[in-house]
């Protein structure tokens, strides 16, 4: 599953290093659950051999939540809207139960912690921070594992959590909060339910953000045909998958132009296409979400085919990050 070809796609997040650009979105892929429903061989090739350069689980909030009530997700023209609500059985059983098996992937892994108010946020973290080096010893060899995305941006919760992200203030509020409890790598996932993104990423960057990943969902609505009433339970939900694909491009443009630190972009991505576009507006690595439900080796299929497309150029990955900015065109 590792692209052969004599390219190197080598990442850095901060104390990061991922073999290639590639990782899951958040929320989009459980590699214990895949490994199960795949059986034994295929299962355990996945677990052993994980098709992403860095694995995110789904957002841990510090208290259980149970989501919300069904219908959670509905198909739309090239994408998807759900409205799943972040349910989890809260950080201290996350950590109880999926910490040691997430952390025994040969993979980076980067945390994603949701939270309703600044202080939840720096709780969460300095917890998962202590949880973590009991188990990997020295705060190096926590950096140099485990980064943390803060998702500030989650449509779905009607009690605070993309507020933080649409808001300047209180997203430079939550990353100062555990910036100060948290010395790798920290991304904060940004909303792109805002007219421009820009301000509140550079409010999370001044207060210690590392990197910016963008774009969650997009808040939609989906009305049920027959009764002509909001069809999912919790109402509205987030918009995903190759429908959103040019909106969020836009953003990752925008916000790569205005911050200095690695963009991880995201939206819609489905082929080695998007995830050259990605590059070139100037994301470091790249997401993959709704797209990989039915094929959870496409990770490594892009990164394969990237390095196909970085060869056939004769470019390499640092030519094309961002290229879009100085004039485009990349070899050829
Ligand atoms: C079913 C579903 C669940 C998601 N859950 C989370 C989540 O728990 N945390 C998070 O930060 N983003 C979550 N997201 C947002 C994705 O990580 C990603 O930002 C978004 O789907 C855009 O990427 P895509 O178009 O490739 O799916 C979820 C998206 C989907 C479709």
């Amino acid at each position: 599953m590792t692209p052969s070809l004599d390219v190197d796609l080598t990442v850095r997040l901060g104390p990061l290093v991922l073999a290639h650009p590639l990782i899951n979105a958040s929320g989009t892929l459980d590699l214990f659950e895949t490994a199960d429903s795949l059986g034994a061989g295929r299962g355990e090739q996945l677990l052993q051999d994980p098709p992403v350069a860095a694995y995110v689980p789904k957002t841990v909030t510090l208290d259980p939540r149970r989501g919300n009530p069904p219908p959670r997700v509905v198909e739309t023209p090239a994408g998807m809207l759900n409205s799943i609500g972040l349910p989890n059985a809260g950080l201290e059983a996350f950590v109880e139960r999926d910490l040691d098996r997430i952390l025994a992937l040969p993979r980076p892994v980067i945390f994603n912690l949701g939270g309703f108010a600044p202080e939840e946020f720096a709780l969460g973290t300095e917890r998962l921070r202590l949880a973590l080096e009991q188990r990997l010893g020295s705060p190096r060899a926590v950096w140099e594992k485990a980064g943390l995305e803060l998702n500030v941006s989650c449509p779905n919760v009607h009690s605070g959590c993309m507020q933080i992200g649409a808001s300047a203030d209180e997203t430079e509020a939550t990353v100062r909060g555990v910036a100060a409890v948290w010395e790798g790598l920290l991304a904060v996932k940004l909303t792109p339910n805002v007219t421009d993104a820009v301000p509140v990423a550079q409010a999370a960057v001044e207060a210690g953000a590392t990197a910016i990943s963008l774009v969650n969902t997009f808040k939609g609505l989906v009305l049920d045909r027959l009764t002509l009433s909001p069809y999912l339970g919790g109402i509205t939900g987030g918009l995903s998958g190759p429908a959103i694909k040019p909106l969020a491009l836009r953003f990752c443009w925008e916000v790569a132009a205005a911050v200095d630190v690695p963009i991880i972009g995201m939206g819609g991505v489905a082929s080695v296409e998007d995830v050259v576009d990605y590059l070139a507006v100037g994301a470091s690595a790249v997401a993959v979400g709704a797209s990989a439900f039915r094929d959870p080796w496409l990770y490594a299929r892009l990164a394969r085919e990237l390095e196909s497309e970085l060869a056939h150029r004769g470019s390499t990955l640092a030519d094309l990050t961002g290229c879009a900015h100085r004039g485009g065109v990349v070899g050829l």
